[in-house]
């Protein structure tokens, strides 16, 4: 199943996707049984920082390419957040085929440059490129609070590198804990209607149910989930841990967190792809 088959045909549709970020391989279990139950396409993503965790890529991108090709749903795989381009041309050659480039720390004339040429090598071996736009430094680039992306700037660093998709600054922030982000919808309508591919929101976590059905609604298609995962997994093992003292063999702590994880994946992939309203007269 390839990126383009599952979201080019969203964009404009008023409905958007989920692509949450795996770390450990229960994440990556539950991402596709949660998408399976809700009988919904999902995006199962390998960032930069899950890599470096691990220590090294290739084992976790093969656990979740054979999770994807055994599932009963469209289910493709991600890498995220990459700012080495060694570990891009490496996921490629893993069978990777989509990844996000991550220069917006640079600045910008540097962001165009390096992006152009990942998304030329990419192309060329059929992987799928996001990029980010970002307007100051730092960890938290474009997703900081306060950064907006401009739609002028957008489309323009569209047309110079080619990218597949971009992730715009609209109000949320990554790793957020609460979920009271509040996003810019009319610059989502805005960016939506300037950029010719379909956008990206970083740092989901932290907005609201009701936010995210509005930022899909506005225009944003792929919509990128970390922390809530981990929220909802740590919460379950601790509780089961603290319930039951004498446990010592981890699946049976980790099995209630996979199955919490589970069911907030299909409860948000629904949430994202509502169903269309019948039309009136039918
Ligand atoms: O790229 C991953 C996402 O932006 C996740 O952000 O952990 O705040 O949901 P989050
Ligand atoms: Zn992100």
């Amino acid at each position: 199943m390839t990126m383009p088959s599952i979201v080019d045909g969203l964009r404009g549709s008023g409905r958007g996707i989920g692509a949450f970020n795996a770390i450990l391989l229960e994440h990556a279990e539950a991402i596709v049984a949660g998408a399976e139950d809700a009988r919904l396409p999902v995006i199962l993503q390998i960032s930069q920082n899950a890599v470096l965790y691990h220590g090294s890529l290739a084992p976790f991108a093969a656990a979740c390419l054979s999770l994807a090709a055994h599932a009963s749903v469209p289910v493709v795989v991600h890498l995220d957040h990459a700012e080495d381009e060694a570990l891009i041309d490496q996921a490629v050659a893993l069978g990777i085929r989509s990844v996000m480039f991550d220069a917006a720390a640079l600045p910008y004339a540097d962001n165009v440059a390096r992006t152009r040429a990942v998304v030329e090598r990419c192309h060329a071996a059929g992987c799928w490129v996001e990029a980010e736009l970002g307007e100051i430094g730092g960890k938290d680039g474009a997703h900081a609070p306060g950064v907006r992306t401009d739609p002028a700037e957008a489309a323009a660093f569209v047309a110079a590198t080619g990218v597949d998709a971009l992730a715009v600054a609209v109000g949320s922030s990554h790793a957020m804990n609460t979920r009271d982000a509040v996003l810019d919808d009319e610059l989502i309508g805005r960016l939506a209607a300037a950029v010719p591919v379909p956008l990206v929101l970083h740092g989901s976590s932290g907005v609201p149910e009701d936010g995210l059905r509005r930022a899909v609604r506005e225009g944003i298609t792929k919509v990128n989930v970390g922390t809530l995962l981990n929220r909802v997994l740590t919460g379950k093992v601790r509780e089961t841990l603290a319930e039951r003292t004498e446990l010592t063999d981890p699946r049976k702590y980790l099995s209630p967190g996979r199955d919490a994880v589970r069911t907030a994946v299909a409860q948000t992939l629904r949430l994202l792809a509502p169903a269309p309203s019948p039309v009136a007269g039918h």
